[in-house]
């Protein structure tokens, strides 16, 4: 049978960079003794009270059909902690509940963008943005954020890279996979261009309550930014909630009423039980955050003692998040050759970061969303493999 052309569009290096990672998972599920570091779904439990009140929400008839945008009171609190933390006033009609970031940043890319125009995303770049532009048939423009410079924004590629067709920059901070933080400076420069060029900007959250050195700062808070960005996030990686699919788009009240009607035709709606959970993590969100932020400091601490040592490695410390880039070439290998043989030798799943984009192309992403023991054992493998 016949396809659109949108099935071109969405099956690109997202679907074919996990090849390594599905196999891992499959193997670990069968018994093997495998460490999967390929994925940034957390390891441990979502915390309690928030499981307590879905599971109460659910006991208590919460089975229903629910408003489209979110239940209000969820709404109103996505909105008061994001003005808390970033510093941006907004409202209800400023929040759209979401099916967690990646839903919020597909839906966001199909209500702001038209076949054919470009949009700007610094790579390396998460796996899944590509195939989301795909979605409007919009055309993704990458510029660097190169090792030569730590990683971070090239600035003057970024003004370069505008052009009439530009519509909009879509990015995120803390970066996945680098874990790096935009400054003050960069999102500064952003900010100016998207002005003078009347761009939207999408500014990919998702990482922010995870930093461990630098501030987050949110590119939406800056002077005349409100009215042209929209701020995504989740609690997937902030809560432990990776399936529980919710997360938020935060941006003007015209927009949230076409994510509301897109919404109709595509999830109309979603759980209320789900929000019910979500309320609460929002709600106990300080506690839960520094406890989140403080195993995961204390892993990368622990991963890049660890790794330190081993000759041929050299770990980019990472600012926020659930990875670690290694550059693996000082071993002899590339990461494409790195990443297979290292599963096949010793069981651990990690990816090749040239994936998320040619400056990454040295680099293999680490996850430590994994417990501290296996982390550990599962540096000593890299270190014997290496070895
Ligand atoms: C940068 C980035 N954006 C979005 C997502 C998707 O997050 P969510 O579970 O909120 O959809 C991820 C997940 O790894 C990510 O790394």
């Amino acid at each position: 049978m016949r396809y659109s052309s949108l099935v071109d569009r969405i099956g690109g290096r997202a679907v074919t960079a996990w090849g390594i990672h599905y196999e891992a998972v499959a193997a670990a599920r069968a018994g093997e003794d495998v460490i999967v570091l390929s994925v940034g779904d957390p390891d441990f439990p979502t915390p309690e009270p928030i499981v307590e009140a879905a599971v109460t929400a659910l006991r208590g008839g919460d089975t229903h059909y629910t408003p489209l945008a979110g239940y209000p009171e969820l709404r109103l609190a996505i909105a008061a902690a994001h003005q808390e933390s970033w510093g941006q006033p907004v409202g209800l009609e400023n929040v759209m509940f979401t099916a967690g970031t990646q839903n919020a940043l597909a839906s966001v890319a199909q209500l702001v963008l038209e076949s054919g125009d470009e949009v700007i995303i610094p790579e390396p770049m998460y796996l899944t943005y590509e195939a989301s532009m795909g979605l409007s048939g919009a055309i993704p423009v990458p510029v660097p954020q190169p090792a030569s410079l730590g990683l971070r924004l090239d600035l003057a590629a970024l003004a370069a890279a505008i052009t009439p067709r530009t519509r909009a920059i879509f990015f995120a901070t803390p970066n996945n996979p680098t874990g790096i933080v935009m400054s003050r400076d960069e999102l500064s420069e952003m900010a100016r261009l998207a002005i003078a060029h009347d761009l939207w900007v999408v500014a990919d959250e998702v990482y922010a309550p995870l930093t461990f050195d630098v501030p987050h700062l949110s590119i939406a808070a800056l002077p005349g930014m409100a009215e042209r960005t929209v701020t995504i996030g989740s609690v997937s990686k902030s809560h432990a909630m990776a399936g529980w699919r919710a997360g938020w788009a935060v941006g003007p009240a015209e927009l949230i009423t076409h994510m509301t009607n897109l919404n109709q035709c595509t999830m109309y709606g979603l759980p209320g039980f789900v929000q019910a959970g979500t309320l609460v993590a929002i709600e106990q969100r300080h506690a839960i955050h520094e406890s989140m932020r403080s195993i995961y400091r204390r892993r990368r601490d622990m991963m890049l003692a660890r790794l330190a040592d081993v000759p041929g490695l050299k770990c980019l410390t990472p600012q926020a998040g659930m990875f670690m880039l290694v550059d693996v070439t000082g071993t002899g290998l590339t990461p494409a050759e790195f990443v297979p043989r290292l599963y096949r030798a010793v069981g651990v799943s990690v990816l090749n970061a040239g994936a998320f984009g040619p400056s990454a192309k040295d680099f293999i992403r680490v996850s430590f969303a994994n417990s501290d023991e296996r982390l550990a054992e599962a540096c000593d493998r890299i270190a014997r493999f290496v070895g």
